[in-house]
């Protein structure tokens, strides 16, 4: 069977946990979309491997595949592995031959797109992995596919073809200067020999057909998606998006799997149990701000909501594991979560950062929205009707902190934290599978395993 754990939020939600948590139980963990702009930390037998592309479960010695909805950046994947290895093990790392391959080009256009874009508040403040340019390639049929580095005629024809057109963009269009990472010879001969790499490793599949083989085989599959619901470029607050669908339906298209396939096996949402985003764009639960991403947003004051911004985001080590960027918090929102719950199909959901939340008087959530008069109870269609939206807080009694290392139950939950965990299982209509309460795999409190 298949488990997919999707993001319910806009990334960042502790998902490499709850994949770390429950891929024990799978034999072949995927990714699905998404390239290296993903960050997480595994420690496994107390070594620390942080990992932006090869699927974490390779760390516990599981087949980890990088599916077609994938942006591969050969020299990630290869730093990735060849850290692993000097750490001891032995990754088994398979890649789609239908995935996309992400060149130099595409970083540089990602930073150039970025700031022109700037001007006119309409960045994503993207990671700048060259994500979005990549995709856009790939929809614009000019892309360069893994299967295309195996085979040094096809890759010659590919980079001849769109290379002179890359340059053309950063020239003519946004006046760069260009070096190496548009010459036609210097990406053939670097290409060559990641695919040589590819083959030499046997780490090219045709994906849709592996994972489905490994499906009749009665093995476990586990599906990975990176970022989040509301950065999905089709159901989230479009352009702040991410280029790609972290949502369930991408788990389908990404890996070759079909949706009846997925649609058996559980889907499980992950929530934090507050909000934190990296970009710019409204955000209608935002406690305090970040200078450059909040819109309108021109600095501290020491109002409370300031105070527990920061609280917030410094409890809960808000900080982009990429980037290092400072991510701005709010309070949970529930518009958001039942958008989730309705595009992804959770069966379940695993809550994190319990504990972050722990020690304040109260806690609220966004419980509606006022959208033009109208309460609403899910996201608007548009990023700028989102932005006209005023949450309509729902006040829950605070928790104390307890020692989280000895709940092993769901009574040992303070009693408050239950309270606010059952209201937004009710509104989504999904079983709470675990409960998140801290950094370590033991600060983890499982209630049911979907495997
Ligand atoms: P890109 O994926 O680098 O193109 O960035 C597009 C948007 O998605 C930006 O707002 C990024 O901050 C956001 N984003 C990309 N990856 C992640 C992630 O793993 N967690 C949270 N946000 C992300």
């Amino acid at each position: 069977m298949t488990v997919t754990i999707v993001g319910s939020q806009l990334g960042d939600e502790g998902k490499g946990r709850v994949v770390d948590l429950y891929g024990d139980g799978a034999d072949v963990v995927v990714r699905y979309q998404g390239g290296d702009n993903a960050g997480h930390t595994v420690v496994e037998g107390g070594t620390e491997y942080k990992l932006s592309l090869v699927p974490s479960g390779v760390v516990r010695g599981k087949v980890g595949v990088l599916g077609n909805g994938c942006v591969v950046n050969p020299a990630t994947l290869f730093d990735e592995i060849d850290e692993l290895r000097d750490k001891g093990l032995d990754p088994d790392v398979r890649v789609a031959e239908r995935a996309h391959v992400i060149l130099p080009y595409h970083r540089v256009l990602d930073g150039i797109e970025e700031d022109a874009k700037s001007k006119g508040d309409l960045d994503a403040a993207t990671t700048g992995r060259g994500i979005g340019p990549t995709y856009e390639d790939k929809a614009g049929r000019r892309g360069v596919r893994v299967g295309d580095l195996l085979d040094p005629d096809v890759l010659r024809d590919r980079l001849e073809y769109v290379v002179p057109q890359k340059r053309a963009l950063a020239e003519d269009v946004f006046g760069v200067e260009t070096g190496e990472e548009f010459d036609v010879d210097a990406l053939y001969e670097q290409y060559l020999v990641y695919g040589e790499r590819l083959a030499e490793e046997g780490m090219p599949v045709n994906c849709g057909e592996f994972l489905a083989g490994q499906v009749d085989d009665g093995n476990e599959v586990m599906l990975e998606g990176a970022q989040g619901t509301s950065i999905d470029i089709d159901h989230g607050i479009y352009p702040y998006v991410t280029s790609s669908n972290p949502t369930t339906g991408g788990a389908c298209t990404g890996t070759g799997l079909a949706p009846t396939v997925v649609g058996q096996g559980e889907v499980i949402g992950i929530v934090k149990a507050y909000l934190s985003r990296v970009g710019t764009g409204p955000l209608p639960t935002e406690l305090g701000g970040v200078e450059g991403h909040t819109p309108g947003y021109e600095g501290g004051d020491d109002s409370d909501e300031e105070d527990l911004a920061t609280y917030i985001r410094e409890e809960g080590g808000e900080y982009g594991t990429v980037t290092g960027r400072a991510r701005r918090v709010g309070w949970l929102d529930m518009p958001m979560l039942r958008h989730a719950a309705r595009a992804n199909g959770f069966t379940g959901i695993a809550v994190n950062h319990v504990d972050v939340l722990a020690s304040l008087d109260e806690v609220k959530v966004g419980h509606s929205y006022t959208f033009r008069g109208e309460e609403t109870f899910t996201m608007p269609s548009t990023t700028e009707q989102w932005g006209e939206c005023e949450a309509n807080l729902r006040t829950f009694d605070g928790w104390d902190p307890v020692d989280w290392s000895a709940v092993d139950a769901w009574d040992d939950l303070p009693k408050h934290c239950r309270d606010y965990l059952d209201y937004v299982s009710d509104e989504l209509d999904a079983d709470i599978f675990a409960v998140g309460m801290g950094p370590d795999r033991e600060d983890t409190l499982v209630l049911d395993d979907p495997f």
